[in-house]
């Protein structure tokens, strides 16, 4: 008996009407920038605001990117006295409300990332303890997206605190992206649905097409192509939907890569319903990175409305790889 009541407990603290996520957005995958590829900890406010100035000036903003992210390294290392985080103020001495003001004038909207542990992966202040006084930090400052790391956890359980920070972020009343990032740890695409909109279903991704020189070292990228291992299982790709998407981690292209290993990168990652979330500074890239990132084609099928993630045509006697993805755009035309 107790077996069956604990059961149903748990699925109700999963999904019932008094915790939920925000419903309605990200209904087709979020499109954007983070920082974290290109520039690490070495963030500020100038940055952010460049990049926001870039998305209207390139037509970034025309072609659907939204989201402006900031990732981890914004805050300071300790609370403040009240427990609230802090925004490091020599790279953000306006704070954080400002600088969302900033990026909402342009009609954009801004990303943040915590961690569910003590501190960040990079060691500065994490949720752990205080989930439901950050998120009404993040309301009060406009935040509209927040990355949800999983470093410096110990034993915590997975899904109890994506839940208690999901539940969190409702309670505090601002609509928010909740983007779970436990790089795929506790099989996220079998619980994330009913938590978050999208999440990391492997570890960090590195500016490399194929297996690479670079392993085994201390910071242990993926490769494009490992990465799209991983997403050729059926059960993941029946995960993906409106509102609720695998994350094949933010992009690489404009980063290295050749141009030709760009342009599949991007492909694959529209084909396979990923957030388009871009990771080089846009500020500087040439013309044909702003060309591939802005076509329009590519982007139509990774928005497509029937949200149908891509999958691997098995075609065993050509020695290429083809990849399909159903589109109610061709459905209809
Ligand atoms: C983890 C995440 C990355 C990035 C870094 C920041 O490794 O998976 O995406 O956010 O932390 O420290």
């Amino acid at each position: 008996k107790k077996f069956v009541l604990s059961l149903i407990l748990v699925s109700c603290g999963i999904n019932n009407g008094f915790s939920q996520k925000f419903e309605n957005l990200a209904l087709t995958p979020p499109m954007g920038w983070n920082s974290n590829n290109t520039f690490d900890q070495n963030i500020n406010e100038q940055l952010i605001k460049e990049t926001a100035d870039a998305f209207v000036a390139l037509g970034l903003k025309d072609a659907g990117y939204e989201y402006v992210c900031i990732d981890d390294g914004w805050s300071t290392r300790d609370r403040d006295k009240q427990g609230n985080l802090v925004a490091d103020p020599v790279k953000f001495p306006h704070g954080m409300k400002a600088l969302a003001d900033y990026v909402h004038s342009k009609g954009l909207k801004l990303g943040i990332y915590n961690c569910g542990g003590t501190h960040t992966c990079a060691g500065y202040a994490g949720s752990r303890g205080h989930e439901y006084q950050d998120a009404l930090k993040y309301a009060e400052w406009g935040i509209d997206y927040l990355k949800y790391d999983w470093c410096n956890t110990d034993n915590l359980n997975v899904t109890e605190a994506y839940i208690t920070m999901r539940d969190a972020l409702y309670a505090a009343g601002r609509p928010m992206i909740f983007s779970i990032c436990e790089w795929g740890k506790t099989q996220p695409w079998k619980w994330g649905a009913a938590v978050g909109h999208l999440w990391r279903t492997t570890g960090d991704i590195g500016p490399h097409f194929d297996d690479f020189e670079r392993r085994p070292n201390k910071w242990n990228p993926m490769s494009v192509l490992e990465i799209l291992d991983k997403h050729s299982q059926d059960e993941l790709r029946r995960a993906a939907g409106p509102g609720h998407w695998n994350d094949m981690d933010m992009m690489e292209v404009g980063n290295g890569m050749s141009f030709y290993e760009d342009q599949t990168h991007f492909a694959l990652w529209a084909i396979l319903c990923s957030p388009l979330i871009l990771g080089n500074d846009i500020r500087k890239m040439d013309k044909q990175t702003l060309d591939l990132i802005t076509n329009k084609e590519l982007i139509a099928i990774n928005q497509d409305a029937l949200s149908i993630q891509g999958f691997r045509v098995p075609w065993r006697s050509c020695p290429v790889d083809a990849w399909a993805k159903p589109l109610k755009f061709l459905i209809h035309s």
